[in-house]
Parts: structure tokens; sequence; C-alpha cells
């Protein structure tokens, strides 16, 4: 039985994923939309042919859905994805997206989860709450979101799985935009187990640590005081850097290769916009 996914839209199908990794998307998107509905505009930010679009063979499929927080609320957008895409050898990556970016209205971090299987039994997985200020300007901050939040017991739970490394992007910039207790690991499970361990990986390690971390961060934007006025600005400014370069990094460059450049554009367009960038 498939759950409706975003509200007003329709369900978000997962037609490329793993069971276990289609379960942990459905169940994470689904506890985000039900304790963010009242915050989220119930209309869809994203017009039909970008909710799912893929290229002219198509080899290379994506889907996007995107809701815009209320006016009243801090959440900027809460952003779903999934890609799937043709890679030369003949398969096909799968990436999947869950993102709640904030307003300049908070300075709690922003959500972040992808989880991309690079083949059957290759996994990488980032989750995280960015910070959205210097942490050694605001040690409270470090110290509220971070120091007291038990993100880091959830860090090393997860390094305790042998088929996990930690994995370094090549991009400096993103290693210097993860927080000090975000995870990004490599999963293998090549030499033993096979697909079937890293379904298990998913199932009983990486789901319950992306629902602890996403409560985490709820219960902290629930939580959140209004930021003043005069701290917008500063907030307003990083956070329009962060997106931009996240497009840039993500897609600008990929998507026009994946899915030709009228898909492409098509769907850039959409993110530009709902991201101000
Ligand atoms: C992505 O999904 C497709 C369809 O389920 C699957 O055949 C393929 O092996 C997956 N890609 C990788 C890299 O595992």
């Amino acid at each position: 039985m498939e759950q409706p996914l975003m509200k007003g839209q329709k369900p978000m199908e997962f037609p490329h994923l793993t069971a276990a990794h289609k379960d942990l998307m459905v169940s994470l998107i689904s506890a985000l939309e039900t304790r963010l509905d009242s915050h989220l505009l119930a209309s869809s930010a994203v017009p039909p042919d970008v909710e799912f679009y893929q290229n002219d063979q198509g080899t290379s499929q994506g889907s996007l859905h995107i809701r815009r927080g209320l006016p009243s609320s801090h959440i900027d957008f809460v952003l779903a994805s999934w890609l799937h895409l043709k890679v030369p050898t003949g398969s096909a990556m799968n990436i999947t997206n869950l993102q709640a970016y904030l307003k300049s209205s908070t300075d709690v971090p922003h959500f972040q989860f992808e989880l991309v299987q690079c083949s059957p039994t290759y996994f990488i997985l980032f989750l995280d709450v960015t910070p959205r200020k210097d942490l050694v300007l605001y040690p409270n901050y470090l110290k509220t979101f971070y120091e007291e939040a038990q993100l880091e017991t959830l860090r090393q739970r997860l390094e305790q799985v042998p088929e996990t490394k930690p994995y370094l992007s090549s991009s400096l910039y993103f290693r210097g935009v993860v927080s000090p207790t975000g995870i990004l690991v490599s999963i293998k499970c090549e030499e033993v187990g096979g697909t079937d361990r890293c379904e298990e990986i998913i199932r009983e390690h990486v789901s319950p640590i992306a629902h602890d971390v996403m409560v985490i961060w709820l219960e902290k934007y629930f939580s959140g005081a209004t930021v003043g006025v005069t701290e917008r600005a500063e907030l307003e400014k990083r956070d329009l850097l962060v997106k931009t370069r996240a497009i840039e990094m993500d897609l600008s460059s990929s998507l026009p290769l994946q899915f030709g450049q009228e898909v492409a554009n098509r769907v850039l367009d959409v993110i530009k916009g709902v991201f101000g960038a």
C-alpha cells in the first residue's frame, strides 16, 4: 500500500529502489510531512512536468516534490526527490533526497538527507543538520544544536557498523558546510553479505538513525526562538550562498548531461525559483 506523502500531490513513488531504501524514504517523508503539515502550504510548488521527468530514451528519470512553508511558519520549503541516472557502464545510480530549509526568521539548522545507491552493494549516506552560523563565533549555537543534541551518539552508533566507512567528499567546500556531527559514510557490502546485507543495514541502522536525527531536528525546530530582525540579514545571506552553491554543485552540470538542456532547464528553473537562487 502506497501511503499519501506530500499532501495535495500524487503519492511519491520510488519505482527504482530496493525495498529497504523505498521503505526508508516513504516513512521518513511521511513522518516529516505529518509533523510539519500545519506549517506547510497544501499546494505543490512543482508543476506536473517537473514532478516527473526523463530524458528522451527514458534511461534517466527524476521526480521532484516541493512544498513551501506557510508565510507564518519558519519553514522555507521541504523538498523530496529521487533521481535514476544512467551511468556509462549501462547501470543507473539511484539517488534520493529529503531536505528541509528554514527561513531567516529562525537560526535552527537545515535538515539534509541523501542516500545514493552507487551499485546494488554500495551506498553513500549523507545525513546532517547543517549549521547556519559560525560555530566559533557562536559557541551557544554549537552547544544548543550539537553538543546537547545527542547527534554525536547517533553518528557513533552508525560508525559501529563494520561495513560503514567515513566518506570524504571531493568538494572541500562541502566538507566545510557539514556540521561536526554530520554523517557522511559509504556502506559497502561487496565482500560479505551482498545486497541482502545492504538491505539489512538500511533497515536496521540507517533508517532508525535517520528517523532519530529527524526527531531531534523537529524538536529544535519547534522550540527554536524567533530571530531578531537585525540578525536575519546575515542568515539570509549565508543561506542564499549555501542554496546557490548546492544547485551549482549537484545539478547545474549533471542535469543537462543526463536529461538534455531543455528538460534540465525546466527542472532547474523550478528549483532556482524555490531556492530564491
Ligand atoms: C537502481 O535501480 C534499478 C532499478 O531498480 C536497479 O536495476 C539498479 O541496479 C539500481 N542501481 C544501482 C546502482 O544499484
